[in-house]
């Protein structure tokens, strides 16, 4: 008699195309706990900075050492910083889930955790830029750029980061991420910092919505639940709840 093979059932292997997408949001408050000032909370960088004399295109032209000065100290503490609690949280997700971070951090302490697409809206202070042809992008491992260091054309290296005037990255390619996430984590961020806070209402009205942060609720944000706590408080609970749903 014949034996109909029983069809040994195959392992089932969640491969990127099958995982859930979902976005995580973030700001400075994801990387407070790494000890990474904050622009808006008391001892944050706007308070201690004029933006207008360190973070704009008028600054770099009147006074282009002084906007060097600023991005070098915050290179340093960049390059001494290491990702906490919820950079490690947030990377890993991506065991279970299509993960992209949506941040308007400058740091690069979610790629030191392991997160493998991150998406910069401000740009990237571990990279420098041409100030004559924004095409040219290097990696910058230093921790200081200074004047008279020039790009492939001859032209002064600038920060590679979106100043408060200019162009916001990859806004359109965000807006689709946050269209098609079944889950958005938004963590670290006042937003009150436009266009990027708008983000926000392109996520799904069936999608799961969750805002991480340690002030009490501000404002009701249409339907994101609020969890109050610190993003290394908060991520790893939420991300062990996600990894075992
Ligand atoms: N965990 C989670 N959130 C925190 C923590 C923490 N440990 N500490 C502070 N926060 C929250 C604060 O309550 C605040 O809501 O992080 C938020 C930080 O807000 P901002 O300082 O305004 O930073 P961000 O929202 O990232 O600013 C947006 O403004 O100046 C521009 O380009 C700059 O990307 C920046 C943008």
């Amino acid at each position: 008699m014949n034996q109909s093979r029983q069809n040994t059932p195959k392992p089932h292997v969640t491969n990127a195309s099958e995982k859930e997408p979902i976005v995580v949001f973030t700001g400075a408050g994801v990387s407070a706990e790494s000890g990474l000032l904050t622009f808006r909370d008391m001892g944050g960088l706007w308070r201690q900075y004029d933006v207008t004399q360190v973070a704009s295109p008028t600054a770099w032209r009147n006074n282009p050492e002084l906007v060097l000065q600023f991005y070098n100290e915050r290179r340093e503490k960049v390059i001494q910083a290491s990702p906490n609690a919820a950079h490690h949280a947030i990377a890993s997700l991506e065991a279970k889930y299509d993960v992209t971070v949506i941040t308007q951090n400058v740091d690069d302490l979610h790629e030191r955790a392991g997160s493998s697409k991150v998406l910069h809206l401000h740009g990237e202070i571990r990279k420098v830029r041409s100030s004559l042809d924004s095409n040219l992008i290097y990696e910058w491992p230093e921790a200081h750029l200074d004047l008279g260091q020039l790009c492939e054309k001859g032209s002064q290296l600038r920060p590679h980061i979106v100043w408060f005037g200019e162009q916001v990255f990859a806004l359109q390619e965000a807006a689709q991420l946050f269209g098609t996430a079944q889950k958005v984590l938004v963590v670290g961020t006042s937003l009150v910092v436009q266009p990027a806070a708008s983000l926000l209402d392109y996520a799904p009205f069936e999608a799961e919505k969750i805002l991480i942060n340690p002030e009490p609720q501000q404002s009701s944000l249409n339907n994101y639940s609020y969890m109050q706590g610190t993003a290394c408080q908060m991520l790893p609970i939420l991300t062990n709840q996600w990894l075992s749903a």
